[in-house]
């Protein structure tokens, strides 16, 4: 039997353990990620004023990293998130003065593009990211962003093709035409633990994030970063580009 998203734990979800486990010490495999999305961003908004954009993060869980990597742009950002846990942690980073330090040494690498320098980023999170409990399969192309982000969600929440393949065409139905996007997969999980309780992964390899993410991308670039972060998974796929214009699908 695959384990599919409604089967997982995820109101036992421990934010607290999960940024221990993964972004209290950041990974250098991370703040490359961070480099290449401030790059990303930096290129597709060059043109744009600053501070216009709509943004969002879908599954934000306890990774505040996207967030912060669409700010010079954005006049608002949304951090969608389903785990009640991960919903509270989220809204007391983005209270006043709540932001923790942990997340300074992504900011560090942000820092080397000129857009993001004249941001101090513990005062501009309380001031116009917000925090939303949402489910990514309620996202129909109703609402739409003019920029997003989505790390390690469609490929960590379910085992299943299907389910994987949704979340990658709800994320792609709530961007704008043009929208620059940033998408991020464990390679090849076989699911990941944190703390008590075990949560699904959808094997995901270069080919199959290629093919879930062209009907639906423009300048599409999919990064292979050849780093484990821990056993059970072989590296990481960062992908990269512009939402093309096709219709949305349900
Ligand atoms: C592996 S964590 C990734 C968290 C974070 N984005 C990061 O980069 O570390 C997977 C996240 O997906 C969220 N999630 C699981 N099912 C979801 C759903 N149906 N809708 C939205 N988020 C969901 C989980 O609560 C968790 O925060």
């Amino acid at each position: 039997m695959m384990d599919r998203n409604a089967d997982a734990p995820w109101s036992k979800f421990d934010p607290e353990v999960y940024v221990d486990n993964n972004y209290r010490t950041p990974l250098e495999v991370d703040l490359k990620i961070v480099r290449l999305l401030r790059d990303h961003f930096s290129r597709c908004f060059a043109a744009t004023a600053p501070h216009s954009a709509r943004g969002v993060d879908v599954g934000a869980g306890a990774n505040l990293y996207p967030a912060l990597s669409m700010l010079p742009w954005c006049e608002k950002v949304l951090l969608l998130e389903y785990a009640p846990p991960n919903v509270a942690y989220l809204e007391r980073q983005t209270s006043p003065g709540g932001l923790d330090a942990t997340w300074d040494a992504f900011w560090n690498e942000l820092r080397g593009a000129p857009a993001y320098r004249g941001l101090d980023p513990h005062s501009t999170v309380g001031e116009i990211v917000r925090v939303e409990r949402a489910n990514l399969f309620d996202l129909d192309g109703q609402r739409r962003w003019d920029v997003g982000t989505m790390f390690f969600v469609a490929d960590s929440m379910s085992e299943c093709p299907e389910e994987f393949q949704r979340g990658v065409r709800c994320f792609m139905n709530a961007l704008n035409p043009a929208a620059p996007f940033a998408v991020a997969f464990m390679k090849e999980s076989q699911g990941y633990q944190v703390g008590e309780h075990r949560y699904p992964a959808y094997r995901v390899n270069e080919s199959r994030a290629r093919e879930s993410l062209t009907p639906y991308a423009a300048e599409l670039e999919i990064h292979d970063l050849q780093h484990t972060v821990r056993p059970g998974h072989e590296g990481i796929l960062l992908a990269l580009g512009r939402r093309n214009s096709a219709i949305a699908t349900p």
